[in-house]
């Protein structure tokens, strides 16, 4: 059976010690109430507070994530951060294909498939993001958008790397402006994908990948979203940075 999962992209938020505090408060919260222990919790700081937050959380409840990873193993390419670094502090997944990065760092499918491998190689998770912009929905194309994304990068692994990722459905409309996909959308939309993996690696297979919806979802709807049976949990930008949401989110199973 699939895993539900709850991760939050704090993405370019909190200097370190305010990151520290919401990372401890997260933590113990956490212990105190979340007693589903089978809904895995992943919480994707910046790079620089990876490090000192994997030490502060309890790490056999809470997987640290990275934002993002360098296409390259290593090497002259001032600023960036490898996989390997990230494995080497006890990073676990690492979020790949936001549609930030798409948007404003071009992101080609070519260059996230270079780091979704690197991202594998090192032994840590891709959570792929896929999801199509406001005016591909309007002109009816957004299912074509999400195909070509997921095809164009995750249906180049084989069927042993395909099975170790996680798959983020955000549809760009959605993140940050409030208004968030139906519940009816976001399931229609991750069966669609269900039915592709289905086409591509067998039911098996895509019976046991791990979707989640990412955009505006937080407590005041984050139930109705996960009550759908593709829908397993969620990628939650700007609620995530609130403990007491985030764990209401956690506790929406
Ligand atoms: P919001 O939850 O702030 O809309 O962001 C979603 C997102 O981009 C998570 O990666």
């Amino acid at each position: 059976m699939r895993k539900k999962i709850v991760a939050g992209n704090w993405k370019m938020h909190t200097c370190i010690e305010e990151g520290v505090i919401l990372a401890a408060e997260i933590n113990s919260k956490v212990k105190k109430e979340v007693s589903n222990q089978e809904t895995g919790i992943i919480i994707a700081p910046p790079f620089t507070h990876l490090s000192i937050i994997g030490q502060i959380v309890d790490n056999e409840r809470i997987c640290i994530a990275a934002q993002n990873c360098s296409s390259e193993p290593k090497g002259a390419f001032t600023g960036e951060v490898s996989a390997k670094m990230l494995k080497s502090f006890g990073v676990k997944a690492v979020i790949l294909g936001h549609s930030e990065r798409r948007a404003y760092y071009v992101e080609t499918n070519e260059i996230l498939l270079k780091k979704v491998n690197l991202v594998l190689e090192n032994d840590l998770k891709p959570i792929f993001c896929c999801g199509e912009k406001l005016e591909e929905r309007e002109s009816k194309n957004h299912f074509n958008v999400v195909k070509s994304q997921i095809e164009q990068v995750l249906f180049n692994l084989d069927v042993e790397n395909f099975s170790k990722c996680i798959i983020a459905y955000e549809p760009v409309w959605a993140i940050g402006t409030g208004v968030t996909a139906s519940s009816e959308q976001a399931q229609e939309m991750h069966l669609f994908i269900r039915n592709l993996i289905v086409e591509k690696f067998g039911k098996e297979i895509s019976e046991n990948i791990t979707i989640l919806y990412g955009g505006s979802c937080k407590p005041s709807n984050s139930k109705e979203l996960f009550s759908k049976p593709d829908v397993d949990g969620g990628l939650i930008g700007g609620a995530s940075l609130d403990a007491d949401d985030f764990i209401a989110i956690i506790n929406s199973f």
